[in-house]
């Protein structure tokens, strides 16, 4: 079996600090490492990536879709923004989860559309470093693990 690929977006390496009423208090290691073992628990290795940068992001998803099984995936702001990153996640061959640790539904408008939630297979959004977790879970399912 091929990782997993957990990617993030802008911003999210500042977890832990970065508005924690809204994004708690773990860091994203900490929530890379819930993730990754909760994937581990099913026979399934993690590989995560984290960039700042939209064309980044665009090369991990594609090298995820080469030599990946699947991915997770909060691409923070670009979610909301990125076509780029939407034709990219549609352009792969494997399950796609999309997580948010906030619930993009009760805040500001402009966040309630994500361009990436038009190609993922599944969302979870609102249930904070849980939602990784679910999203474990969701996509070793989807492999038949
Ligand atoms: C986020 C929600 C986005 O609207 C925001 O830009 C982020 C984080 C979340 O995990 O809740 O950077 O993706």
């Amino acid at each position: 079996m091929h990782p997993a690929y957990i990617l993030s977006g802008p911003n999210l390496n500042l977890l832990g600090t970065r508005e924690p009423d809204v994004y708690g208090t773990q860091s994203l290691a900490d929530i890379e490492a819930l993730c990754a073992a909760r994937l581990r628990e099913q026979g399934i290795e993690a590989i995560t990536r984290q960039s700042n940068h939209e064309g980044a992001l665009v090369d991990a998803v594609q090298e995820a879709g080469r030599e990946g099984c699947g991915i997770i995936i909060n691409a923070g702001a670009y979610s909301h923004t990125s076509i780029a990153l939407l034709d990219a996640v549609q352009a792969v061959n494997v399950p796609v989860i999309e997580v948010h640790l906030s619930n993009i539904f009760k805040r500001d408008e402009f966040r309630h559309h994500s361009y990436v939630s038009l190609g993922a297979d599944g969302v979870i959004c609102g249930l904070g470093a849980t939602g990784y977790i679910c999203a474990a879970d969701a996509l070793a399912n989807m492999l038949g693990r």
